[in-house]
């Protein structure tokens, strides 16, 4: 899972015990090493799945960490793409590797943006959000994006119980319950808490009009399901 110029154990437990934005920072370095970052075949498949949806205008990278999403944005948008995180880790990382996008430090559950945005999107990072933090995460992405602006980001379809990763990640989500227990700050991150269902139900209390789309270029589950979807949340209104 990790390469040779990832980070050590070590580093990974210390990391571990750190507040999320502490955590990031220390990880900044070393982070496009580890499995964290989304992988490029989910930023593909997602530029795929938005092309047809574009040219879009100036778009926000919600939690870019070190800048995976650029991958996607860059091609698909003709105005200037802004990334907001709030390590500074990981925006020296995103700075150095692309200069001309803006970085901005902010908590995302704040967003100091309105109205100047097409597109929106967010790659790996819901986990760390609880769900009684969603509603100011998703109304504040709202509030960034014109009228008729749209929220994209990819969700992996559930684990049947019958899968190794079912249990993987419920393994995940229980040891971070108990060091949450037990040792300050805490590091909020845990897979089990964005079912699609839930995702959809808070995108729309904030206004959004929900669909996705299949990601198909991550192919299939076994129940002939697709493994990837895109959320398309639309912003009323004509941009
Ligand atoms: C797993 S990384 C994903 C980074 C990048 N989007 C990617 O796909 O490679 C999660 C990122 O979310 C950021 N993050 C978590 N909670 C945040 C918050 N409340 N405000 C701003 N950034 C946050 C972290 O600093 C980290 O850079």
């Amino acid at each position: 899972m990790f390469s040779s110029q990832g980070p050590s154990l070590r580093e990974l437990a210390i990391q571990a015990l750190s507040s999320v934005e502490g955590g990031y920072d220390l990880l900044a370095p070393k982070f496009d090493q580890t499995p964290f970052r989304t992988p490029d075949r989910v930023l593909d498949a997602t530029a795929d799945a938005l092309r047809p949806l574009g040219p879009f205008g100036r778009a926000l990278d919600v939690c870019c960490g070190t800048g995976a999403g650029m991958r996607v944005l860059d091609p698909l948008c003709g105005g200037k793409v802004t990334g907001v995180d709030f390590s500074t880790g990981m925006l020296a990382q995103a700075r150095e590797a692309h200069p001309d996008a803006e970085w901005v430090r902010a908590d995302v559950r704040a967003l100091p943006f309105a109205g100047d945005f097409d597109l929106a999107v967010s790659f790996g990072a819901l986990g760390h959000f609880l769900p009684a933090e969603r509603p100011e995460l998703f109304a504040g992405v709202h509030r960034a994006l014109r009228p008729g602006g749209l929220f994209a980001f990819p969700v992996a379809a559930p684990q049947p119980i019958t899968s190794g990763l079912y249990w993987a990640l419920l393994g995940f989500d229980l040891a971070m319950r108990v060091r949450n227990a037990v040792w300050r700050p805490p590091f909020v991150m845990y897979y089990r808490t964005c079912p699609l269902s839930a995702l959809r139900d808070d995108l729309t209390a904030a206004g959004f009009t929900v669909t996705t789309t299949p990601l198909t270029a991550l192919g299939q589950c076994d129940d002939g399901t697709p493994r990837g979807r895109l959320v398309l949340a639309r912003k009323a209104g004509t941009s």
